[in-house]
Order: structure tokens, then sequence, then C-alpha cells
């Protein structure tokens, strides 16, 4: 049951905030707009679908945290567990995943399950439920910034997500940085790009700078320097104006081989997402 004094109204309240934003993560918004971009989303969609089919997975149950709707992810990719359980905050999640993959688990087999808990609140918790799973983090770490709006909470924590999971299989696609972008100019590249060094390349950390520099960016609320990498990541893109950064640059560890994709995620807007897989060895 509920704590003392956390009343049934409190309850329905928390649920409904949650079904319309997820605690500004998710919810109907993410739905809606999800829905209204499937055209412009699908080369960030193919490139998530050939990362994620180029990694094989050996265990056949699936714990999918933060995964939404699977708007961005594939049936087929889905379809190769036997068991799924998707843990999300926005309990409007289920009904959409039925919509989108429904019809595929079914015909492959797959039992698939859902518990509206805080995935990484409870990350602890939930891999002693399922010691035999594979852990994906379904573009749900970059959001954390948004949920928690405390800066060294979300580092602290996300830094601290590959200790707790250190004898799991795991992996993750999040967002890295997000920002406007100029799209009077060339058209940008909507490939992905390979990490193979991803403190070298992506991760050498923006430096808060006091002179304007066209190689600077301004960073949530502060300009910014970049080294050269990431200088080249953002010019790919046409990066302008002020951008967000995630706080998820310590996911993975350092020297970690990672995909970088582009996703244009409304017009003149893109995000950097990144994902890889971390294997243990047993
Ligand atoms: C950007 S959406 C993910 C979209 C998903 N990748 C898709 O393809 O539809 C982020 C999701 O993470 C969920 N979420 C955010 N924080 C969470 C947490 N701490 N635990 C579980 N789910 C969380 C939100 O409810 C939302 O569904």
């Amino acid at each position: 049951m509920t704590d003392k004094g956390y009343s049934l109204g409190r309850i329905a309240l928390d649920w409904l905030k949650d079904a319309l934003h997820a605690q500004e993560t998710g919810g109907l918004s993410w739905h809606m707009s999800a829905w209204l971009s499937r055209k412009r989303w699908e080369p960030t969609q193919k490139s998530i679908d050939d990362f994620l089919m180029r990694h094989q997975v050996s265990q056949s149950e699936l714990l999918l945290i933060g995964g939404s709707a699977g708007w961005m992810m594939s049936s087929p990719w889905l379809s190769q567990f036997k068991k799924i359980k998707m843990i999300d905050i926005d309990p409007l999640a289920p009904l959409f995943f039925y919509i989108n993959h429904g019809k595929a688990l079914r015909k492959s087999g797959t039992a698939w399950g859902f518990e509206r808990r805080d995935g990484i609140r409870e990350l602890s918790l939930l891999i002693k439920e399922y010691p035999q799973s594979f852990i994906w983090f379904d573009n749900v770490l970059g959001q954390q910034c948004f949920k928690l709006k405390d800066e060294d909470l979300v580092l602290r924590q996300l830094k601290h997500i590959k200790v707790i999971l250190k004898n799991s299989h795991w992996g993750s696609i999040h967002d890295w940085l997000s920002g406007p972008v100029d799209e009077s100019l060339a058209q940008p590249p909507s490939t992905s790009f390979l990490l193979d060094n991803a403190n070298s390349i992506a991760f050498g950390k923006a430096k808060e700078t006091e002179n304007t520099d066209p190689n600077t960016l301004i960073l949530n609320n502060k300009e910014m320097g970049f080294d050269v990498g990431t200088q080249i990541l953002l010019n790919q893109v046409n990066a302008t104006g002020e951008w967000q950064d995630h706080l998820s640059t310590e996911v993975f560890s350092a020297y970690q081989s990672c995909q970088l994709i582009p996703w244009y995620f409304k017009p003149a807007y893109c995000h950097f997402l990144i994902a890889s897989f971390t294997q243990i060895n047993e």
C-alpha cells in the first residue's frame, strides 16, 4: 500500500500528471509529438535500428527502462526476446506500446508486461528482481535533467549507474546535447558517427569561456568552448544559438565505443543521441 497520509486524491493527481507529461520527460505530449513527427524522425529511427541490430544480445529477457511506447524502437529488435518487462513512470506507455508493437510481439510469441515505477531510483532493486535480463535504457537517461532539476544530483546519479550495473549486461541510448541548428545553411547529415574513443573525440568537457569566439556556444546559459572533435560534430549539424547539455557525459565509461546519432527533433532543432552496449565478461 501507500505511505500514511498519501491520499487517493494525491495518487490520482500524480497518475494524471505522469500521463500528461511524465515529469517533463514524456507522457501524452511525447506520444503526440512522436506520432506527428514520424516522417521527420525516420532517418534517426533507421540509424537506431541499424545500431541495435548490429549488436548481438545473448539474453532472452529484456528489462526496458523508459521505453515509453517504443516510438523509436524497432519491432524486429524487440521480437528477439522471449520476455520484456517495461518500466516507465508514464501510465499511458503500455497502451501506445501495444499499438506500436503488440502485433509483432504476438507473432514472435514475446510475452510483455508493464510496471509503473522509477527505473533509475529503483535500479538496484530491479537488477535483483530481473537478474537474467538484458537492461536497455531507451532515451531516458538524458531526460533526468528535466525530471530532477538538480544538476549535481543528476550528474552523480548518472555517473553511478555504471557502478550499479557492473555485473549486468546493459546498454543505453540517450540525449547528450540538443539545440537550434541553422537550416538555411547546407543540409546537415542524417548519418550517424562512430566514436571509438568517446573521451578524446566527443567528451572533451565543455569549458566556460569569457570571450566571444566562433567556436563557442551558449550551453545551459553559459558560454562554453569545445574541443576540436566536439566542435566538428556541432559544425556538421550547423549548431547555433543556445544549447542544452543533458548531463549524460559520464553514463558510459571512458574509451567505450559509442554511436552518435543526430536526431532532427523538430524544424531547426537537433539532438545528439549517444548509444552503446556494455557486455561483462563471464
Ligand atoms: C523521451 S521518452 C522515451 C521515448 C522512447 N525511447 C520511445 O521510443 O518512445 C522518455 C521516457 O522515459 C520515461 N521516464 C523518465 N524518467 C523515468 C524514470 N526515472 N524511470 C522510468 N521511466 C522514466 C518517461 O515517462 C518517458 O516515457
